[in-house]
């Protein structure tokens, strides 16, 4: 079938299967078209996918494209939300959101949530999905006006500023009896912080570690200098990926449609025209200068 790409996610992911490193994922290879998630609409037939029907998976980035339909799901038009938000929101970072805060890190209320690059896309979602649940919440982000959102828009109780601010220092003061559930986003220092801090038995959700993705394969990334933690506070430090969850999607992508149509979700998308600067843009990701899930529009959007 023909498919028109209506809008490209930009994730981490991207950037990574473009290096060296041994993946969960085929590498993408130099002189191979580009892939990554894409909204498409159905231009042509095919038996499984009605002409006009919209369908999101791994889709090679250009404005046209021809598949058979494997690994491609239909995405239902939810009457209310608007395109840009569904595919942005529920596609990938919400259910990673979801997938990593309650099946991986399993909160209690009350518990103390901490969450790295919390005003990111699935940042701003762990962090009101959290406090739903009840528990308290620090979201870590860069610069004034990140950490603004946190709290005025994300759900966080507190912000902390890792650019201007002593992370331990500020977390001791925040959480005084430790800290119960880490969802790390960015690795490096981060994650140090994280691991400094924890409360006997806490866990630990290793989601992302973007500081690091710009390595080779070959290079020696220091850290977690506080590894021994794991043993002096007795931690379940568990990584995940959001594939593994495929069949769990339905539940949390109706979950965050449910909360968005109630208002109780505020979120934020970032969103380039052209795919012609798909390149650049996601680049923002790793130079944090992303105000949200970030999207390139590579066609008309039907709605
Ligand atoms: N496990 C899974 O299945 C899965 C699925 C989706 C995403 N992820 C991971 O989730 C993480 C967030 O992805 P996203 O799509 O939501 O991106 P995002 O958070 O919207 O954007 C990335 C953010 O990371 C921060 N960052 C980048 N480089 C950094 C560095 N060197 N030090 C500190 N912060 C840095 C920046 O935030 P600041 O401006 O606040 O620094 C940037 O805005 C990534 O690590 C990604 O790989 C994992």
């Amino acid at each position: 079938m023909l498919l028109r790409s209506i809008y490209l996610s930009m994730d981490a992911t991207n950037r990574l299967r473009l290096g060296d490193w041994d993946l969960y994922m085929d590498p993408i290879r130099e002189g191979k078209a580009m892939k990554g998630f894409t909204l498409a609409e159905v231009v042509s037939r095919h038996p499984g996918f009605p002409q006009g029907s919209l369908v999101a998976g791994l889709v090679p980035w250009s404005e046209f494209a021809i598949s058979d339909g494997s690994g491609l799901s239909i995405v239902p038009r939810i009457p209310g939300l608007k395109l840009a938000d569904a595919f942005g929101v529920l596609v990938i970072a919400g259910p990673t959101a979801l997938v990593g805060l309650m099946e991986v890190g399993r909160p209690k209320p009350g518990d103390t949530v901490v969450v790295t690059a919390a005003a990111g896309a699935v940042g701003m979602l762990v962090g009101q999905s959290a406090r739903i649940h009840g528990c308290k919440t620090i979201g870590i982000a860069g610069g004034a006006e990140k950490c603004g959102w946190l709290t005025s828009e994300f759900g966080y109780d507190h912000a902390i500023d890792y650019k201007r601010e002593n992370v331990v220092e500020r977390l001791r003061e925040l959480a005084p009896p430790g800290v119960d559930v880490h969802f790390e986003n960015v690795g490096g220092e981060m994650l140090d912080a994280g691991l400094t801090v924890m409360k006997d038995f806490g866990s630990v959700m290793i989601c992302g570690l973007i500081s690091t993705y710009n390595s080779a394969a070959g290079d020696r990334i220091p850290g977690p200098y506080m590894f021994r933690n794991l043993i002096m506070r007795r931690l379940r430090v568990q990584g995940f990926v959001i594939l593994d969850y495929a069949d769990r999607y339905p539940e949390y992508q109706q979950q965050f449609a449910q909360w968005m149509l109630q208002g109780r979700l505020k979120f934020r998308l970032d969103v380039t025209s052209g795919i012609d600067k798909a390149l650049d843009t996601l680049k923002m990701l790793y130079t944090g200068a992303n105000k949200g899930k970030v999207l390139v529009q590579s066609g008309a959007d039907p709605s």
